[in-house]
C-alpha cells in the first residue's frame, strides 16, 4: 500500500486525468477492481473524483484467474465480470468507468460502452502514468493521423529486414488512443499515443520480418533473430526464423485457435516520451511504451473485436517495430521511423 504522501501525489495526478477527461459535478465514476489488485490506484482515483464532486462507487470482483493484469493482454476477453449482470448493470449506469482490471476484448466491455459509459482503462505502474502523462496537444496529433487513417484506402509498411506488407482498408473503423476520455462511449488507455484499424478480414497479403530490437508482446522481450511472418488473405501462414520465430510459434500454437492467426489491427505511435528501452530497466507493466513509441509500426496478431469485427481469439500479439516506412495510398506517413505529416510531428522532431 502507498505512503501517505504517494497516494497524496497519486490523488493530485489522477484528479489531472479525471479533469481531462471531463468528471464533473455530479457525474457518477465506476472504478473496476479485482479483489486486493492495485487498491491504491482505486482509493485515489475514488478520492480524485470525489473532490470534483462526482459520486463514485468500487465494483470489486474476484479474480477469473491467475494471470496478473500485467499479462492479460496475451490472453484476452474472459474477465471476472462475465455473467455477473447486477456489476454489469451497475457499472453501466456510471458517466465514466476506470478499469483497473483489463476488459478490453470483452463482450462485457462492448456492452458497458455502448451504454454510453466512457471507459479509461490504467494498470501501469505509477513511474509510467506520470511520466506518459496525456495532453491535448498529443490528442490533436493522434487526431490529425485518424482523419488521414480514415480517407486511406490501402496501407503498406516495409522495412530494412524484408517486410513488404499491404492492408486493404475501410472496412472497420479507426480507433485512437490518447490517454484520457470525454467522449460519451469512447474508450482510452492511459498512457498511449497511437492510431489503428484493421484490414478487410482478408486484405492483407505480404511478409512482415521483425527485426532485431523490435518488440514482441505480450513477452516484453527484444527480438534477438529475425522473425518472418508470411501473411495470405489476412491470416499468418508461416513463422520463419531462430529462437524468438519458435518461441512465438510455440506461444500461438498453444492456445489451440486457427483464429489466433488471423491479422489484428495495424497503426503507428506518436508519443515522444515513451522509451523503447523501457524493458531492457525492468520497468513492469504490459508494456504501453513500445506499443505507442513515436514513429513505431505497431503490427498485430489475433482478434478484431474491439473493431467491430469477428474473430474472438484470446491470442493477441502485439509487435511494435522500429525504422519502418509506411505509406497510406503512397503517401508518406513514416519514413524509416520518423513521421513525415507536419502536423502528426512531435514539438522539436
Ligand atoms: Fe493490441
Amino acid at each position: 500500500m502507498a505512503s501517505t504522501t504517494q497516494m497524496n501525489d497519486m490523488v493530485t495526478l489522477f484528479r489531472r486525468e479525471l479533469e481531462l477527461c471531463g468528471v464533473r459535478e455530479g457525474e457518477t465514476v465506476a472504478v473496476l477492481s479485482e479483489l486486493e489488485a492495485l487498491r491504491d490506484y482505486a482509493a485515489a482515483f475514488m478520492t480524485a473524483a470525489r473532490d470534483l464532486g462526482a459520486h463514485v462507487f468500487n465494483v470489486n470482483v474476484l479474480p477469473a484467474s491467475t494471470v496478473a493484469a500485467g499479462d492479460k493482454v496475451g490472453n484476452v476477453g474472459k474477465t471476472a465480470l462475465a455473467g455477473n449482470r447486477p456489476a454489469i448493470d451497475a457499472l453501466k449506469s456510471a458517466d465514466l468507468l476506470v478499469d483497473l482490471m483489463f476488459l478490453l476484448f470483452s463482450e462485457e466491455q462492448n456492452e458497458i460502452q455502448k451504454a454510453g459509459t466512457r471507459i479509461l482503462l490504467v494498470v501501469e505502474p505509477f513511474e509510467v502514468l506520470s511520466r506518459l502523462f496525456p495532453t491535448r496537444e498529443l490528442r490533436e496529433r493522434v487526431e490529425f493521423a485518424e482523419a488521414k487513417l480514415e480517407a486511406a484506402r490501402q496501407l503498406r509498411f516495409t522495412n530494412p529486414a524484408g517486410t513488404d506488407v499491404t492492408y486493404e482498408l475501410g472496412t472497420y473503423p479507426v480507433m485512437t488512443e490518447y490517454g484520457y476520455t470525454d467522449t460519451p462511449g469512447r474508450w482510452d488507455h492511459w498512457p498511449s499515443g497511437f492510431v489503428f484499424t484493421g484490414a478487410s478480414d482478408t486484405g492483407v497479403n505480404g511478409k512482415v520480418v521483425m527485426d532485431r530490437g523490435d518488440i514482441v508482446y505480450p513477452f516484453k522481450t527484444y527480438v534477438r533473430e529475425p522473425i518472418e511472418f508470411t501473411i495470405r488473405e489476412g491470416r499468418v501462414v508461416d513463422i520463419r526464423g531462430g529462437l524468438d520465430a519458435g518461441l512465438v510459434r510455440g506461444y500461438m500454437e498453444s492456445f489451440r485457435d486457427p483464429k489466433a492467426y488471423g491479422i489484428s489491427h495495424i497503426g503507428w505511435g506518436l508519443n515522444e516520451l515513451a522509451q523503447w528501452s523501457c524493458h531492457a530497466t525492468g520497468v513492469p507493466g504490459i508494456g504501453m511504451e513500445g506499443r505507442a513509441f513515436y514513429g513505431n509500426v505497431l503490427f498485430s496478431t489475433g482478434p478484431n473485436t474491439e473493431l467491430g469485427g469477428t474473430n474472438d481469439t484470446h491470442c493477441h500479439l502485439d509487435l511494435p517495430m522500429k525504422g519502418c516506412t509506411l505509406t497510406l495510398d503512397d503517401e508518406l506517413i513514416v519514413e524509416a521511423g520518423e513521421l513525415v505529416p507536419e502536423e502528426m510531428r512531435a514539438p522539436g522532431r
